[in-house]
């Protein structure tokens, strides 16, 4: 009964620390992804709950034995893949702490600190971003669960008392129409579909040649739909999309919104952290006409997995969609005033993790200097690599490079001319071969139908050395790949 022995759990906590500091030290040693097949980890262990107790010795054994081997190093620094980890020092000592105290920030009661401190946060990041004070933010876990909330306070705008009524049986409603780029995540359908807007409800606007929404092609979208009688709801404007960290044209977006009454949503979940640097703030410009924008710190302001902060403009929006008070609860939300939120009150979950204790770490840790130069950091790495890549003939950029990621493709093909397809397949085996080196992982994308690698940086462990050698490595790997083609023709 009852827990460990307090001197075994001291002993194991010591334990665990050591192994933390010798993993992050460590890690550069490492093959940065596992080479096993799926299954492997599983079958190696049990099918069924051990009946008895097990030794904490033994299960750390097991984790070093059985689960470390599956393991992708995410904070590896030549993990380059999709939006480079942001895991730091102050992050994993602020998630330890949360773990240990455990308390749920769903009321102010229920843990005063959790709920002060994520309104702290909260505030100073949205500082950082540069929005207005009139936005109040909440946390949750990501930028999918964020947008589902800030559409679902969009629907209830509309005066359709979705709330109380719901969609289903009812004639009178019409069909809801959402608009974002060809570029914009995928988050916005799981959205849709959780919302019951349906997928088919999606409009994918057409991007330009640097990948940011067309205006133009918006406004004719909405007014097709308009004119079909169907309701258009919201725009989804991203700063810094998924593939090629492109910026869409929030202002003039944001025009369109207040002409035909939509919802703006921007997704910063990348991008927002430019709006630290002094050069990379024009990329913020028209945000604060929204009326909601996220921003993951766990994707680029090095706190660890997971936080996501929404901002929304109008609190009360989204307070009339969620704010439900069960009875055991009512004397916990009356006794917090209206000094300081009940964060049950702004989305679906009721328990609520202690997050805003690892982003207080990591902002206090490393200042506001300290972020802004690490952000600025990764974007001068970037734009080193894409020099790399223009400077050398076999290969071609397939974007402009704002951010912290590089896209790019061998267009070298063996013997001369070949297809799209030809170079998506040459690409595609280059991509492999790469990271099957275990020694840098990189990801892909499809842009305008091609596909491109990518080289997304961000860890703060990612020094200029490391990409030197990942960007020597697809070098020897893409000579290696000519010659053995070269060799079986
Ligand atoms: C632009 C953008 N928005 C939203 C998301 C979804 O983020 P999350 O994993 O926090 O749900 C991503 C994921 O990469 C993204 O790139």
């Amino acid at each position: 009964m009852g827990d460990l022995p307090a001197d075994e759990f001291r002993r194991l906590l010591h334990e665990v620390a050591d192994w933390v500091a010798d993993y992050r030290e460590g890690i550069e040693g490492r093959r940065v992804v596992p080479e096993g097949g799926p299954g492997e980890i599983a079958a190696a262990l049990p099918a069924a709950p051990p009946e008895a107790a097990e030794p904490m010795d033994e299960i750390l054994r097991d984790f070093d034995r059985v689960v470390m081997p599956g393991i992708v190093h995410w904070g590896h620094p030549n993990f380059l893949g999709y939006f480079a980890t942001t895991t730091t020092a102050p992050g994993i000592l602020g998630e330890m702490l949360a773990a240990a105290l455990n308390v749920s920030a769903m009321t102010w009661q229920t843990s005063p600190a959790a709920t002060e401190l994520e309104a702290v946060v909260l505030n100073w990041v949205r500082q950082m971003l540069g929005l207005p004070a009139e936005f109040q933010g909440v946390v949750y876990d990501t930028a999918s669960v964020a947008v589902i909330h800030a559409l679902a306070a969009a629907r209830e705008e509309l005066g359709l008392d979705v709330r109380r009524e719901g969609l289903a049986g009812r004639a009178s409603v019409p069909a809801l129409t959402l608009y974002a780029s060809d570029q914009a995540h995928s988050s916005l359908e799981k959205a849709a579909i959780t919302l019951g807007v349906g997928e088919a409800n999606v409009r994918r606007v057409a991007s330009d040649d640097e990948y940011r929404m067309s205006v133009g092609a918006l406004r004719r979208a909405v007014e097709t739909d308009v004119r079909a009688g169907h309701r258009p709801l919201a725009v989804v404007a991203t700063v810094g999309t998924t593939s090629a960290t492109s910026v869409d044209p929030v202002e003039e977006i944001a025009g369109v919104c207040r002409e035909h009454g939509l919802w703006l949503h921007v997704d910063a979940a990348y991008g927002g952290a430019m709006a630290l640097l002094e050069e990379g703030r024009h990329v913020m410009r028209g945000v604060e006409l929204a009326d909601s924008v996220v921003f993951n710190p766990h994707k680029w302001l090095y706190v660890p997995l997971d936080f996501s902060t929404l901002y929304v403009r109008r609190p009360e929006a989204l307070r009339r969609v969620f704010s439900l008070v069960p009875e055991y609860l009512r004397g916990d939300a009356e006794r917090a005033g209206d000094a300081v939120p009940n964060y049950m009150d702004y989305g679906i979950q009721l328990g609520r993790r202690f997050r805003a204790l690892k982003a207080w770490f990591v902002i206090r840790a490393f200042g506001r200097e300290g972020l802004t130069a690490r952000v600025r950091e990764s974007c001068r790495l970037a734009r080193l690599v894409a020099e790399w890549v223009e400077a050398d003939g076999r290969f071609e950029l397939l974007a402009p490079v704002v951010m912290g990621v590089v896209c790019f493709r061998a267009r070298l093909p063996p013997g001369g001319d070949v297809s799209d397809e030809g170079l998506d397949e040459l690409n595609e085996r280059l991509l492999a071969r790469v990271n099957a080196t275990g020694a840098v992982y990189l990801t892909h994308t499809r842009l305008r139908g091609r596909l491109a690698l990518r080289i997304a940086v961000g860890n703060v462990l990612t020094r200029e050395r490391n990409l030197t050698h990942a960007w020597e490595l697809v070098r020897l790997q893409l000579s290696a790949l000519l010659s053995s083609e070269g060799a079986a023709r």
